[in-house]
């Protein structure tokens, strides 16, 4: 049995899908289902007594301990945060809860659990707390990539509260001895990323017909892995990772956002041809940038390749056209997150009875 936190966000719900897609061990998956949280991400799940869904916060020290000790999981997984840069500039604080007191209240339940367990079971407990590389600031157009003792400079609300979260998990490791791995990765994109990012973004607007909205010249450097990869990573991470280390992941793939975007459109040209045979590229519109925007984020992965043996399985055509074909084949999970009628998901499926302690198989 493993635990994981922020199992119905876009990373989360992947590596639910990919863990019970390989193997039989069951996953308890505590959510707060914030806007984020969707659902119908696991709605193939929906008979499957592998999974058990309980609604709540990873801050709730009560709730997260009687659920290892419910469960008494072999690994907790932490995927649960605020995510998105731009609401984190226009409304901080819900990042600085969730981020960084609700990880503390992770911790705390997590470390009273595990110094109690007896001893076998406590020298094979994990936890591992997945980051992002954009913890480590902005990179200049030559600087050498992320490696994982780079230097700390977080610029934004959200990677500060990253960055606070990376370091009471660090600390909890040195002080007390919890058996902790942590992960930096680098962006992703694929299957159930809700339409606020970058990708997913210029795929629904463009396919509504919407101006797709590119911030200042369109030239910063992001580093794109699909979200499959980074959860095979995390398996590979969970599996054979020496805790207290910490494992940059990454597909050596730098890309400034305007050739994403132009990707994304020529590829729904090839898909989904409009009826005047027009480009979807004459929707980009370049708008006012972001405050702070980093620059470039590039990460090293030499460390997880060398020491674990992980390598990606997708480079980015194969993976960004998956990803384009995932959207066009879902347009009923589009308009759903679009309408906000995926938040009544819930409701429908389990008649509203959902309460903050309650269990349900989703
Ligand atoms: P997301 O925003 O799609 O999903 C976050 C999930 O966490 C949601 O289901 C939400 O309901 C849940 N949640 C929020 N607060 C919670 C709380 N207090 N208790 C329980 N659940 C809560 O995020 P994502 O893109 O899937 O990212 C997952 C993790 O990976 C995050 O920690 C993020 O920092 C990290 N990460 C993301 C990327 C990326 O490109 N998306 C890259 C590297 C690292
Ligand atoms: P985003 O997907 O928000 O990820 P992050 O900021 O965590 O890297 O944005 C990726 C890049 O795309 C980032 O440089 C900001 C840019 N961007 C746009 O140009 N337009 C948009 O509408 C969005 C959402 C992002």
């Amino acid at each position: 049995m493993i635990l994981v936190t922020g199992g119905a966000g876009f990373i989360g719900a992947n590596f639910v899908l990919d863990w019970l897609a390989q193997s039989d061990e069951p996953v308890v998956n505590l959510d707060k289902l914030t806007y984020a949280g969707n659902l119908e991400n696991l709605a193939s799940l929906a008979d499957d007594a592998r999974h058990v869904f309980v609604k709540g916060d990873m801050g709730d020290k009560a709730l997260v301990a009687g659920l290892l000790a419910t469960h008494q999981p072999r690994a907790v997984i932490n995927f649960a945060a605020e995510s998105h840069v731009d609401r984190s500039i226009h409304g901080p604080e819900d990042f600085i809860q969730t981020n960084i007191v609700g990880t503390f209240g992770l911790l705390e339940a997590v470390k009273a659990h595990w110094m109690a367990m007896e001893n076998g079971a406590k020298a094979a407990f994990r936890l591992l707390h997945v980051s992002t590389d954009e913890v480590y600031g902005s990179l200049g157009l030559g600087d050498a990539a992320f490696t994982e003792t780079h230097r700390y400079e977080p610029n934004s609300p959200y990677s500060a509260s990253k960055a606070a979260s990376d370091h009471l998990v660090r600390a909890y490791h040195h002080t007390y001895g919890l058996p902790v791995l942590t992960t930096n990765c680098s962006n992703n994109y694929g299957p159930c990323h809700f339409p606020e990012k970058l990708i997913p973004l210029m795929i629904v607007n463009a396919l509504a017909g919407k101006p797709l909205p590119v911030y200042g010249d369109g030239q910063q450097i992001r580093d794109w892995l699909y979200v499959k990869d980074h959860c095979s990573a995390i398996r590979r991470v969970l599996d054979a990772g020496k805790p207290g280390e910490v494992y940059n992941i990454g597909g050596w793939n730098e890309k400034p956002n305007i050739d994403i975007v132009h990707t994304v459109c020529a590829l729904l040209d090839e898909l989904r041809p409009k009826a005047d045979a027009g480009s979807y590229s004459a929707q980009i519109a370049y708008v006012t940038d972001r405050p702070g925007h980093d620059r470039r984020y590039a990460i090293d992965a030499s460390k997880i390749e060398r020491d674990l043996g992980w390598k990606p399985a997708e480079t980015f055509d194969t993976g960004i056209r998956k990803t384009v074909a995932w959207y066009l084949a879902n347009p009923d999970w589009v308009a759903n997150v679009q309408s906000g009628a995926y938040r009544a998901w819930t409701t429908r499926q389990y008649g509203g009875a959902l309460g903050s302690q309650q269990e349900v198989a989703a």
